[in-house]
């Protein structure tokens, strides 16, 4: 019986994650596609009584957020709030901001098992293979004592995409008064 809730809840899941991959334009998904997701997720994702081996302290948090610079980066922001990700809100499901209520309600366990694991019909990999037990763990650290928004800047790779957005538009903004003056 569970079972088969429990294969309902992922086949609609998916089916509404392939519909919004195969899609044109990334929608915001309605409450009632993001309950499905949600609950089909929380059934999925398993690691719920793991304990966290690696101690909670500031060395751990360094050394994930190590880990996080040069994995999660280019998805998650510096800051694992997204800042300066150009894609993060246009992808859907979109990125989310790791340091909401939404997320910082998973347990330890679930966050490790969502890293290894990653979320099967998103952008978000699994890292088995690539970052160890104790390097996810360390992640998992990093996530809880998240910096504030913005206060690392933006990643490299985005830096010369946002200066030339920058740059366009003041061009645009300089024209507008120019336009003005000839018709005075
Ligand atoms: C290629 C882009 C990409 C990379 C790289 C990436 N993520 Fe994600 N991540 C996503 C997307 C997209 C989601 C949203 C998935 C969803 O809504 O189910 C996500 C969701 C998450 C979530 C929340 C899952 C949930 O249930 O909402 C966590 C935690 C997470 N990522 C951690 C990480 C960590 C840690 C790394 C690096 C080890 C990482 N991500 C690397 C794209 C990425």
């Amino acid at each position: 019986m569970k079972n088969r809730k429990l294969r309902m809840l992922i086949f609609f899941g998916s089916v509404i994650s392939l519909l919004y991959l195969t899609g044109c334009k990334a929608k915001p998904p309605s409450r009632i596609e993001k309950r499905v997701v949600q609950e089909s997720k929380d059934l999925v994702i398993g690691g719920k009584d793991w304990q966290n081996p690696v101690p909670d302290n500031a060395s751990s948090v360094k050394l994930g957020s190590k880990h996080f610079q040069h994995h999660c980066q280019v998805c998650h922001g510096l800051d694992g709030h997204t800042t300066g990700v150009p894609f993060a809100r246009n992808i859907s499901p979109p990125v989310p901001d790791l340091g909401t209520p939404d997320i910082q309600k998973y347990s330890d366990g679930q966050l490790k098992w969502i890293i290894e694991n990653g979320i099967r019909l998103t952008g978000m990999p699994k890292w088995k293979g690539f970052l160890t037990d104790e390097e996810m763990w360390q992640v998992v650290r990093y996530i809880r004592h998240l910096p504030a928004r913005g206060s690392l800047g933006i990643p490299e790779v985005y830096v010369r995409e946002f200066e030339e957005h920058a740059q366009t538009h003041k061009e645009h903004t300089q024209k507008e008064p120019m336009k003005n003056k000839v018709t005075e």
